[in-house]
């Protein structure tokens, strides 16, 4: 395995000394190798094993292998299968996703592994998204975290749950980078950056597949969706994408490659055409890229359906012919349709697809299942004492307390709201998401219960302050967008009288968030802005505490509210962490992990734009009209940059100081800041690195993500804070598309958001 390490360098200057674990960079574009540290095979016995196996199978049984089933237990498309016992029996299935759970999950297997000619073992895969059962932040959220110690350790918990489950995989991590908040499934990716993109998944990688795949605790994760879905037209889903070479390889794949060199287990095709080529039956991307270039080990799964949606892409005359172009393309399973299953065998009769294609696709199957060590004891993962044990335990309840605690982002902070003061003595907590447990854990909440685990605000808050502060609760309003009446306000407005601050909870439902919940407006919805109008009048300090899945619009709260806490969908333990934060028992470290544009016509925003040859200009020079790139009504930035988050406490940046203002080729220089906490609190700060290369053989970003450091900084306390440029850092995709830096001046920022920062400026000469 091949992940250089980037040296980050601290020194510590008053008061303490940190180290800080070193960060993987991203590879683009180098030989990959096999994933040794994860998959710790010995090829030769294994290859010999599979050999073994694999003479002994018939074409049916081979092709069997190729298919995956929906289980009984969740639906999560519109289309499940039915009666797989019989298939299953045959010895004809490889996999089942959606059945969760040691008893079933072993009941299942043991069909497989005794009932079976060659008892050839099934996997077992879910989407543990964010939780299996102990339900951590939204994937954004987490990432607004930029933490990727807790990220990773998210994920370990989560892969932990679904192990001692009787699952071996999950469809996780999502790594579309997507610069548009309409898309509803922004809330399971990191958002827009293509560096924390990449960092985040790592994280995520390292912790459901841990060190070793043949633990029983470990699972396998699967990079998804390949490629591209994150840029579906107009942010509706499954839309088709449409995207430069350039574009593809320095914005969409990155995250992938890392995944790759880091030894992910498993592919997902993505549902959308790209360049007119469905991604289930793309060739290029599946054989070319992943195999070929990248040196890809693992299997390809196709999403739900996925196959025979090539007929609806007018792409495959119908599921037979699907079946051939998704398996020739690359796409070793067949996720749903049964298509491989019902076709191809006639399809080899034909000459349409090769036993020698169908073959390659279950060995790379087998080796997954001989990695996990199935074959040598199938029911490990189905463990019913583990899974009493270790499912939804106290740590790792706490667990989901602090990485939900991490990820809220402090959007505004006027006059001191937050933390509540401790002469309050009461509270109107006000708004449909303050006392709604089904909405608290969010979308993709795997196996996560709505119904009593949830801890909401209300119960957060009375659980911290017991009597000491009143609280005066109601509802007021609703986000459902239609058949609201504003019947609610009377109570709202009460409590409010009554009470010393209002914190309102609002946003969207979770059903807003996810696959198929795209939006055409980024608003509040339903009535919650007007009840807020009303809450207004009555002069008193106002604190939202938002929950949602995706960048929203929030120009009037901006304006008109005190403070903003950002706290996504939190997971099981949403309102205790939320109670930590407002308190301030936990103070805010989150930072955006996407920009939140001023409204939807502004889309796309986000920091890494190019500069155009008309840069923005606010300038009406001597009244005439302004020819450049901007909008009539509004600026070009976004209300909250990339990168934004306040603390309760302040940081000074001092200059920054480069080691040298050239860097010679091959070498490396140091830029360093010193940050300072110059506010009453002990906080967190992510300092980052950005860096604009000036002149290019193409047009380069404004600034693009280099890196970060999340640290700690005690009241009073200055830290040097130091990154090490390399030419890895400036490398790009040049004018004939090969990949490197380029001679010239480049401007460095570091500070506390992509809009908020010092520059430096060096230049690289050739050596
Ligand atoms: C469809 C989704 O696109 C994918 O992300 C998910 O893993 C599968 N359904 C399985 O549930």
């Amino acid at each position: 395995m091949k992940i250089k390490l980037l040296p980050l360098v601290i020194s510590c200057v008053l008061f303490t000394s940190v180290s800080q674990a070193q960060t993987p960079s991203i590879h683009l574009n180098k030989a990959p190798a096999a994933s040794e540290a994860v998959w710790k095979d010995d090829s030769k016995k294994m290859d010999a094993f599979i050999d073994e196996l694999m003479a002994k199978m018939t074409l049916k049984e081979k092709i069997g292998q190729l298919d995956l089933q929906a289980g009984k237990g969740q639906l999560t498309g519109s289309y499940r299968n039915k009666g797989y016992a019989k298939q299953i029996k045959a010895g004809h299935l490889g996999a089942i996703f959606n059945t969760v759970g040691a008893k079933q999950t072993r009941m299942l297997q043991e069909i497989a592994v005794e009932e079976t000619r060659l008892g050839i073992p099934l996997l077992f895969g879910y989407d543990t998204i964010h939780g299996l059962k102990t339900i951590f932040p939204l994937s954004l959220g987490e990432a607004a975290s930029w933490d990727l110690e807790a990220i990773e350790k998210s994920a370990r918990i989560s892969a932990e749950e679904s192990a001692a489950s009787g699952l071996h995989w999950t469809f996780a991590p999502m790594v579309d980078i997507s610069r548009d908040p309409r898309w509803g499934r922004v809330s399971e990716g990191a958002g827009e950056d293509v560096y924390l993109g990449a960092q985040v998944a790592l994280a995520r990688v390292k912790g459901f597949q841990g060190d070793d795949l043949s633990k029983p605790d470990t699972i396998m994760a699967t990079a998804k969706h390949f490629a591209v879905y994150g840029a579906a037209e107009g942010g509706r889903d499954y839309n088709s994408t449409d995207v430069s070479e350039r574009t593809l390889r320095s914005v969409y794949l990155p995250p992938f490659k890392a995944l790759v060199d880091a030894g992910v287990s498993t592919f997902m095709t993505a549902f959308n055409d790209l360049n007119g080529v469905p991604a289930t039956g793309n060739d290029y991307l599946l054989n070319t890229i992943l195999r070929d270039e990248w040196g890809f080990e693992g299997f390809v799964v196709t999403d739900y359906t996925a196959v025979e949606e090539m007929v609806d892409h007018g792409f495959a005359k119908d599921s037979k012919h699907a079946a051939e172009l998704g398996l020739n393309a690359g796409a070793d399973m067949d996720m749903v349709g049964q298509n491989y299953f019902k076709h191809l065998e006639a399809s080899v009769k034909e000459g349409k697809v090769s036993v020698a294609t169908i073959e390659k696709s279950v060995r790379r199957i087998l080796e997954m299942k001989y990695r996990l060590g199935l074959f040598e004891d199938p029911y490990k993962y189905s463990d019913i004492k583990r899974e009493k044990k270790v499912v939804l335990s106290k740590e790792n309840l706490l667990a989901a307390q602090d990485v939900a605690r991490k990820s809220m982002v402090l959007l505004k902070n006027d006059n001191k709201a937050l933390p509540l003061s401790t002469d309050i003595k009461s509270i109107a907590l006000i708004g449909p998401l303050a006392d709604s447990k089904a909405d608290m854990i969010g979308s993709w909440a795997g196996l996560g219960d709505r119904k009593t685990m949830p801890v909401t605000v209300l119960e957060g808050l009375e659980n911290k302050l017991g009597d000491k502060v009143k609280i005066n609760y109601a509802k007021g309003a609703s986000y459902n967008y239609k058949g609201n009446t504003n019947k609610g306000f009377g109570a709202a407005m009460v409590a409010a009288k009554k009470s010393d601050v209002i914190v309102a909870v609002m946003g969207e439902s979770e059903k807003m968030t996810g696959e198929a919940s795209s939006r055409t407006t980024l608003t509040l919805p339903g009535n919650q802005i007007a009840l807020l109008r009303e809450l207004k009048k009555l002069k008193k300090p106002i604190v939202l505490v938002l929950m949602n899945g995706r960048p929203l619009n929030l120009n009037w709260a901006d304006e008109n509210v005190d403070a903003i806490l950002e706290t996504w969908f939190s997971g099981t333990m949403a309102g205790n962490a939320i109670a930590d934060v407002l308190v301030g028992d936990y103070n805010p470290s989150g930072k955006l992990p996407m920009s939140f544009p001023r409204n939807v016509g502004q889309i796309p925003v986000y920091h890494s734009m190019k500069n155009t040859g008309r840069p923005f200009s606010d300038d009406l020079k001597g009244g005439a009209w302004n020819y450049s790139s901007r909008y009539e009504n509004l600026p070009n930035t976004p209300l909250y940059a990339f990168g934004h988050g306040l603390s309760y406490s302040s940081f000074d940046y001092s200059d920054i100081k480069l080691s040298s203002n050239t860097m010679k080729m091959g070498g490396s220089i140091e830029a360093s800041v010193t940050v300072t906490n110059t506010g009453d609190y002990d906080g967190e700060e992510v300092v980052q690195l950005y860096i604009q290369d000036l002149v290019g053989s193409v047009t380069r970003p404004v600034k693009e993500l280099k890196g970060f450091q999340k640290l700690m900084f005690k009241k009073g306390e200055s830290k040097q804070v130091s990154f090490t440029i390399s030419e890895e850092e400036l490398a790009f995709y040049r004018r004939d598309m090969s990949y490197g830096a380029e001679t010239g001046d480049f401007k460095v920022f570091i500070g506390t958001a992509s809009d908020k920062n010092k520059v430096a400026k060096f230049s690289l000469v050739d050596k």
